[in-house]
């Protein structure tokens, strides 16, 4: 009996996009690593805690796989690529990435509605709302680096933004998630 409810292109589709938030993963590692060896430990931590986000982010789609008698395909992780020349470089990565991730679930979604396939559209709903926060995050990010000069930042603006990202959570807010109770 075949109890596989995924079809073999959305089982791929969505295989692949594991792998990629485990590349996510390792690009968030990479950076962060290469943050704190330069000495900004605010920025580093933000990355660290960031990269484990997008390991939660492969497993949601590991287990909604296997959940719909789909086969896991577990494969290499491509290289997170080279390391940023500056914080205002790294952080217009971090906005590409995530721009560039939110291709890729689109492009899911609009294979799950194209082939009919309403339980991996709706269970896609949660990646384009996360991705929206992601994107916010990124956002902030860039708003953050602008202020302190851009590429041009001094070692002092580095040092405040670097004192700020430490005590920034991890998840944006968005606007239509703000209430009177939760600000
Ligand atoms: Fe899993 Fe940053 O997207």
């Amino acid at each position: 009996m075949n109890t596989n409810r995924l079809s073999d292109t959305l089982a791929k589709a969505l295989n692949d996009q594991m792998t990629n938030e485990a590349h996510n993963a390792q690009i968030y590692l990479s950076y962060a690593s290469w943050a704190s060896d330069k000495g900004y430990d605010g920025i580093a931590n933000f990355l660290f805690r960031h990269s484990n986000e997008e390991r939660n982010h492969m497993m949601k789609f590991l287990e909604y796989i296997l959940k719909r008698g789909g086969k896991v395909v577990v494969t290499a992780i491509p290289e997170p690529g080279p390391d940023p020349a500056s914080i205002n470089d790294l952080f217009e990565k971090v906005f590409s990435s995530e721009v560039e991730n939110t291709t890729r679930i689109y492009n899911i979604v609009d294979l799950s509605h194209q082939e009919k396939d309403w339980a991996t559209f709706n269970f896609m709903q949660w990646f384009v709302k996360e991705q929206t926060e992601e994107e916010t995050m990124a956002l902030d990010l860039l708003g953050k680096i602008k202020k302190a000069g851009g590429a041009e930042a001094n070692d002092d603006a580095l040092y405040n933004l670097d004192k700020d990202l430490a005590g920034t959570p991890d998840d944006a807010v968005l606007a239509q998630d703000t209430s009177v109770e939760n600000p």
